[in-house]
């Protein structure tokens, strides 16, 4: 039985959770940092970290008391190293080599994107809104992470083998949702508030056309973004402090947004689930919790699609340890000189 603390802190949310062979999740806490980068319209680098600091000793000391175990009952400390903002990443990976230290563990480097690749094989039990293998994943597996950060698509070969097959050459999806949701006055962040608006509008209701992209799939967000600001301008000059101008149909311009930007995740996805043989699809990252995208994928796929529950979608820990196993299995440990890689790529 291996069990690791992993931590996670690329982002806003300072994380840990204690996972069992990579597979079972025996406490996972997050705290978000949300409310307070909200009123900034995103997350602000400076403020995350002070918070991660302030946060991390009490979150780490809630997650081992709630998994009912002792430091002794551990095999290693897993960290997020990158990619991420490097100021919220240092107080992850400086809290885990502390405590690695302390206890003697060992400690392992983990590619926050191998987390939500991971976030897959983690047990999850009665929640109807996700979709989650019953039976072991068979490779080749076709991955799609969309974030705020990224968007992404790898064909996993075997357990860390990672083939990249395309990513976005601007805007992450999650970002162009947060960045419509701000146009629109629609609060952070904008995955969530873009999808509840969407439903009461009318997809059909603007045509926001693809991009054309050299790299087969690639993915590019910027421009439906653009469309969006001048659709907004083309109703009426922006008032004064940015304020949106009245008229303008928000409804439908969220869902023709949102259409816009899963037509494309889902076409450059399935095209690659053809191409490549992948026995399966696996969503995952902030984004991956957007219905419309789940269901318009599942709709046309010939291959089954898996999505990880709501909690494991956006960023934690459990996903940490669960990649943090594979790599604890094939014997790999990280030096006292880890430090962190905001620009981290995910490749073997
Ligand atoms: O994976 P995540 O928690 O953090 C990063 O690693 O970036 O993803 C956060 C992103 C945000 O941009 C947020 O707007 C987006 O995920 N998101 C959504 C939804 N829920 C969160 N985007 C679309 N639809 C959603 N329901
Ligand atoms: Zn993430």
């Amino acid at each position: 039985m291996t069990r690791i603390l992993a931590i996670e802190t690329s982002c806003d949310e300072t994380s840990a959770a204690v996972v069992q062979d990579g597979r079972q999740v025996l406490s996972n806490v997050v705290a978000s940092q949300m409310d307070l980068h909200a009123k900034y319209g995103g997350v602000f680098p400076e403020l995350a970290s002070r918070l991660h600091v302030e946060s991390i000793v009490p979150v780490v000391s809630e997650t081992m008391e709630k998994a009912h175990l002792d430091w002794q009952d551990l095999d290693a400390i897993a960290v997020t190293y990158g990619p991420g903002l490097a100021g919220s990443l240092l107080v992850g990976v400086n809290a885990a080599k502390g405590i690695a230290l302390g206890r003697g563990l060992p400690l392992i480097g983990v590619n926050h994107l191998e987390g939500h690749v991971y976030a897959a094989w983690l047990k999850v039990e009665g929640d109807a809104l996700c979709s989650v293998p019953k039976e072991e994943l068979k490779f080749p597996l076709l991955i799609l992470i969309v974030s705020g950060g990224h968007s992404e698509l790898f064909l996993m070969h075997d357990h860390l083998k990672y083939e990249r097959l395309g990513q976005t050459v601007d805007d992450a999806a999650g970002e162009a949702f947060d960045k419509v949701a701000r146009l629109l006055n629609l609060g952070y962040p904008g995955g969530p508030v873009i999808e509840k608006k969407a439903a009461q509008g009318n997809p059909a209701a603007y045509h926001f056309s693809r991009p054309k992209l050299d790299g087969e799939y690639d993915f590019s967000f910027s421009g439906i973004k653009t469309a969006v600001l001048r659709e907004v301008q083309r109703i009426a000059t922006l008032g004064p402090k940015g304020q949106l101008p009245p008229g303008v149909p928000v409804a439908d311009l969220a869902a023709s947004f949102q259409a816009s930007v899963v037509d494309q995740l889902c076409s450059r996805t399935l095209k690659a689930a053809e191409a490549t043989g992948a026995t399966a699809i696996l969503l995952g990252g902030g984004v991956s919790a957007n219905e419309m995208l789940r269901t318009a994928i599942k709709a046309r796929a010939h291959v089954p699609v898996y999505w990880p529950p709501l909690w494991l979608c956006t960023d934690n820990a459990a996903m940490i340890g669960a990649a943090a196993f594979w790599r604890f299995q094939a014997g790999q440990r990280a030096g006292w000189e880890l430090d962190v890689e905001p620009g981290l790529r995910l490749e073997d």
